[in-house]
């Protein structure tokens, strides 16, 4: 049987208090509707996508879908004033008789395509299925003059999310029913409709925290971290896919640089390094765009460009003298620009991607690494800005945040340190190889010893 993807888009995202439906928000360097429906396109098991959406937005969503690679998209429907109308219109535009639907909010982003494995696993054997986790807060239901009227039991709440799934035929006729219901239109979700006309049993399978749906301000500034968080979750990298692609890394001599050209070696990587050891101070235009050309000149491609160049000078900013202050500057700052800047044209033609480094003081500075600290600041901006300017070409731009790493820098700065307190460089490589092969763009992957999810 046949699974479709019913993408409700229509809504107009009052809540956010934003002038833009909150589905054509930018997070991530992609619109919330393609981070969704990317994991629909994604998901074997899903046959067709049907995205619903409002009449002044349908051109806007089939544009971001086409150039999401949305290639399973069947069509782009009209919502409703309601989101009752709109699931209605979404399912009515299918012709099959016999077929299951997946219903999700666009403004879903992070359902994981483990929740739809399990919701098509469920409809084998149910004709209704939601997804929904336990509910952390205490449910009150209140009357009118916002009195309470009763606290029910915590432990049989369960917080909605979506997908809801049907069988076609199952939710086609709740809808008509309704359609002669007045009592439904309050009505703000599919499973409702079901329960309230007694058509079916509705299974509940397990959602999760992260399957959040985007609705306030704070829900844009959440999912931006929940990105940061997770996008490394979201992919399945498989290291095999960089055999015979051309990697350049500029700090190439020591540390996390080091490891991560004999990572990407050890995959059959076409690996080029460059560092002040070879003759290549990032922070000297010229030397960068010299070693980007010879490069090309020999592979006739750049897939991925990689820079780990840093140096850290420690002390109040009253101590240190500014020849030393300007070359931390030029090699931690200006060195991303210049790397940057001449990557573009060859991560153009590769539709490649380009890793930069910044440090866990980048999100508040700390005494005596002012510079330090301002300059790792910079680069995450910067590489947000380059994202955005860069999303046309397909060009993804991340930054890599390790905390403390036993690198060389770390070690001539603090001297020794008990081993189990540092991040191993190995690690920020896998994770900087994961980051180059994703798909993601504009994030800052925050590297630590233990995993947070
Ligand atoms: O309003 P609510 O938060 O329940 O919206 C959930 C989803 O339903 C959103 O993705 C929204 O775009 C969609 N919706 C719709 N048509 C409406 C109202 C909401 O497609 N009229």
């Amino acid at each position: 049987m046949k699974n479709y993807a019913i993408i409700l888009a229509s809504g107009s995202g009052e809540r956010t208090g934003l002038d833009m439906p909150k589905q054509f928000l930018k997070i991530a360097g992609k619109t919330v509707i393609e981070h969704t429906l990317q994991v629909f396109q994604n998901h074997p098991k899903i046959d067709g996508i049907i995205i619903v959406a409002n009449k002044d937005y349908l051109k806007k969503a089939e544009t971001l879908a086409k150039q999401s690679k949305c290639t399973k998209l069947l069509k782009v429907v009209q919502g409703g004033a309601t989101r009752k109308e709109s699931s209605y219109n979404g399912i009515n535009s299918i012709n099959d008789s016999e077929c299951n639907v997946l219903i999700h909010d666009a403004v879903r982003p992070f359902v994981s395509s483990k929740i739809i494995d399990n919701c098509i696993e469920a409809l084998k054997k149910y004709k209704a299925v939601d997804v929904a986790i336990p509910s952390s807060d205490t449910i009150v239901i209140a009357d009118k003059s916002n009195l309470i009227k009763q606290i029910p039991e915590r432990r049989f709440f369960r917080r909605g999310q979506t997908p809801q799934c049907f069988y076609l035929p199952l939710i086609k006729k709740a809808h008509e029913l309704s359609l002669q219901d007045n009592e439904s239109n309050n009505v703000t979700d599919d499973c409702s409709l079901v329960l309230k006309y007694g058509l079916s049993d509705v299974y509940i399978v397990e959602g999760d925290h992260f399957n959040r749906k985007i609705t306030y301000p704070l829900d844009l500034a959440i999912a931006d971290k929940l990105f940061q968080l997770k996008s490394l979750k979201l992919e399945d990298v498989d290291f095999r896919t960089i055999k015979d692609k051309v990697l350049v890394v500029f700090g190439h001599s020591r540390g996390i640089g080091k490891e991560i050209c004999s990572l990407s070696k050890k995959y059959g990587a076409k690996v080029w390094g460059f560092s002040r050891k070879n003759g290549v101070d990032v922070s000297n235009y010229e030397l960068v765009k010299n070693a980007l050309e010879d490069v090309y000149k020999n592979e006739r491609r750049i897939d991925y460009i990689v820079s780990t160049a840093g140096i850290l000078n420690i002390d109040y900013l009253e101590n240190r003298n500014i020849i030393d202050i300007k070359e931390e500057i030029a090699v931690n700052y200006l060195g991303v620009i210049n790397v940057a800047k001449e990557s573009l044209k060859y991560l153009k033609e590769s539709k490649g991607s380009l890793l930069f480094y910044t440090s866990s003081s980048y999100t508040r500075g700390r005494a005596k690494y002012c510079t330090y600290s301002s300059s790792k600041a910079a680069i995450v901006n910067l590489v947000q800005a380059l994202s955005e300017e860069w999303a046309s070409f397909d060009i993804r731009v991340n930054v890599i945040n390790p905390e403390r790493t036993a690198t060389q820098m770390r070690f001539q700065n603090f001297g020794k340190e008990p081993e189990d307190t540092l991040l191993s460089p190995k690690k920020v490589a896998k994770v900087s190889l994961d980051t180059l092969l994703g798909n993601f763009t504009g994030q800052v992957i925050n590297v630590t010893r233990e995993d947070l999810f």
